[in-house]
């Protein structure tokens, strides 16, 4: 009894061996799945943020909440100030133009922090000075013989839709025939431009680039001609949006060079740092 019970037990352990490994077989392959969904989860995860941040990391709004915003924004104004909008009414001094895209992840004030009347602004599809433009040599007109604006920036950003609209070609629209100067600049620089393998990474050292090209275009036009001519002038910048970080670039405009093959004027250095 005693050898059949050990016998017994032996089975009965032997069984529930075979069990062990079977339940322990089951337990691996219950957490291995369980680390694979893990992972899946993690990657679904991260799709989505990848996703939500590139497409669309904006609230959506529907067109009633933009008035009920409106209406918030003006009682913070007053919140500050009761004669906030008494004050604003009565006209504008801005120190900057800014010239940038119109692509609507770069809010142009909102990523200076800057409020209603400092800036004065011109925006189109990535950030083209075309000296036959008439809306834009109107706005740099005013903004520089009336305002007597004391900074201009040109404003490009990485992942520009117009660039690489420009680089690939492929709108078959109007934007193709607007940015062919971006496309005349990627040949003109596609020694430098081919070196670079990522298209992404290609594309955003030609919105350097361009925006470098758009602030010299400024430098060309006759209204800064006439400005240099009468002494007092704003001083010009590029800058990159870095899409990426939230970050301003300030992009080198080599002004030395520009001054001394003639674009710039020689007393450029004096009249831009003791005016602004
Ligand atoms: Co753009």
């Amino acid at each position: 009894m005693i050898i059949g019970s050990i016998c017994h037990s032996s089975v009965f352990f032997s069984v529930n061996l075979a069990n062990i490994k079977k339940i322990s077989c089951k337990i691996v392959s219950f957490f291995s799945l369980d680390i694979i969904y893990y992972f899946y989860g993690l990657y679904l995860f991260h799709f989505k943020v990848f996703f939500s941040k590139t497409v669309t990391p904006m609230k959506n709004l529907n067109f009633q909440k933009l008035l009920e915003n409106n209406h918030l924004w003006i009682q913070e104004k007053l919140n500050e100030d009761s004669d906030y909008f008494e004050k604003l009414s009565k006209g504008q001094s801005p120190r900057y133009l800014m010239i940038g895209c119109s692509d609507s992840r770069v809010p142009i004030t909102s990523l200076i922090k800057a409020e209603a009347g400092e800036v004065f602004i011109h925006r189109n599809i990535a950030n083209q000075v075309n000296l036959n433009d008439i809306n834009l040599l109107s706005v740099l007109e005013y903004s520089v013989e009336h305002l007597h604006i004391k900074h201009i920036v040109v404003i490009g950003h990485y992942n520009c839709g117009g660039i690489a609209a420009a680089v690939d070609g492929v709108n078959q629209g109007l934007i193709e025939n607007w940015v062919s100067p971006v496309n005349e600049l990627y040949y003109k620089h596609k020694e430098e431009l081919s070196l670079i393998e990522d298209n992404h990474t290609m594309c955003d050292r030609l919105s350097e680039i361009n925006v470098i090209e758009q602030a010299i275009n400024i430098i060309k036009t006759p209204i800064l001609k006439r400005a240099f001519k009468s002494g007092q002038f704003p001083k010009i910048h590029a800058w990159i949006f870095d899409i990426y970080t939230g970050k301003i670039v300030q992009q080198d405009l080599k002004e030395n060079s520009l001054i001394e093959n003639g674009l710039l004027p020689k007393n450029y250095f004096e009249v831009v740092n003791s005016e602004n």
